[in-house]
């Protein structure tokens, strides 16, 4: 079924949307984008399929970044310039994209320098599977979860 529902956990207020395809999940996220800005980490949860991609391309779209995206699962970290008329708006110049699907340990993503971007000021940061890292989070984290409905 095509049916998720959305959770935004923004501090201490929650959003909650209910979508009924990918094209609707990825506008959602899109309007989302609009409330980001450099230093934000968004953590994007749920299960293999729900839809973290999907979320992943929409904030892509939303911050004006004309690329494919891809599930950074192979190579753990995908970087996306911002364009430059949209760096001031979102205070930012760039997106780092983290999967830690395959990651047996948090080190490696240290080890291959996500420090450097996650919580940065010129950095937009979505982690999906964020639970393997949680302790790398910043307080200011935003977090997304998407369930089959
Ligand atoms: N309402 C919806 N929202 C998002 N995706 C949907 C929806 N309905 C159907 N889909 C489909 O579900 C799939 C979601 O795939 P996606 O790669 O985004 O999931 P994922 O959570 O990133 O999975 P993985 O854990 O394997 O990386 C796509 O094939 C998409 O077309
Ligand atoms: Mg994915």
């Amino acid at each position: 079924m095509n049916k998720r529902i959305i959770t935004i956990r923004q501090g201490k207020k929650k959003f909650q949307h209910h979508t009924r395809s990918s094209a609707h999940t990825r506008a959602v996220a899109k309007i989302f984008a609009k409330s980001l800005r450099g230093g934000s980490v968004v953590a994007l949860s749920g299960e293999l399929g729900a839809g973290k991609t999907v979320f992943a391309a929409g904030i892509v779209a939303g911050l004006g970044i004309k690329k494919i995206v891809t599930s950074p699962t192979f190579v753990l970290m995908m970087l996306y310039a911002i364009p430059k008329k949209n760096q001031k708006r979102f205070c930012a110049t760039q997106l780092c994209h983290i999967d830690t699907y395959r990651l047996s340990h948090g080190k490696e993503l240290v080890d291959v320098g996500v420090e450097e971007y996650l919580g940065n000021k010129d950095t937009i940061t979505i982690i999906e599977w964020p639970d393997k890292i949680h302790n790398l989070l910043v307080p200011q984290t935003v977090y997304v979860r998407i369930e089959f409905e």
